[in-house]
C-alpha cells in the first residue's frame, strides 16, 4: 500500500505536483499543495489507488523541494513518517 501527504512546511507552491498528479494533489488558498483523496485531508491516511501510482511517482520525483511524502504505512499527518 502507499500513502502520501504534502509537507506544507517545505512546499513552495511551485505547482508541479498538481500538474503531474491532478487526481491526488490540488492547492489550498495559499497555493500550497495537499492530498485531495477523499477523506485524507492531507494526513496520508487514505490508500492511494494503484492506478494512480505512476502519477504519484511523477509528482514525487518532480517536486523540487521533496515535499511529496510517501509511505507504505498511514502517516497520521506526520511528514517524518515518510519512507
Ligand atoms: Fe509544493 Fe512540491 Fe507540489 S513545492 S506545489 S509539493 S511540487
Amino acid at each position: 500500500a502507499k500513502y502520501t501527504l504534502v509537507d506544507k512546511e517545505t512546499c513552495i507552491a511551485c505547482g508541479a505536483c498538481g500538474a503531474a498528479a491532478p487526481d491526488i494533489f490540488d492547492y489550498d488558498d495559499e497555493g500550497l499543495a495537499e492530498n485531495i483523496l477523499e477523506g485524507d485531508d492531507n494526513r496520508g491516511v487514505v490508500e492511494v489507488p494503484e492506478e494512480l501510482y505512476e502519477e504519484l511517482e511523477d509528482a514525487h520525483t518532480g517536486c523540487p523541494t521533496g515535499s511529496i511524502k510517501i509511505s507504505s504505512q498511514p502517516m497520521d499527518g506526520d511528514p517524518d513518517k515518510a519512507e
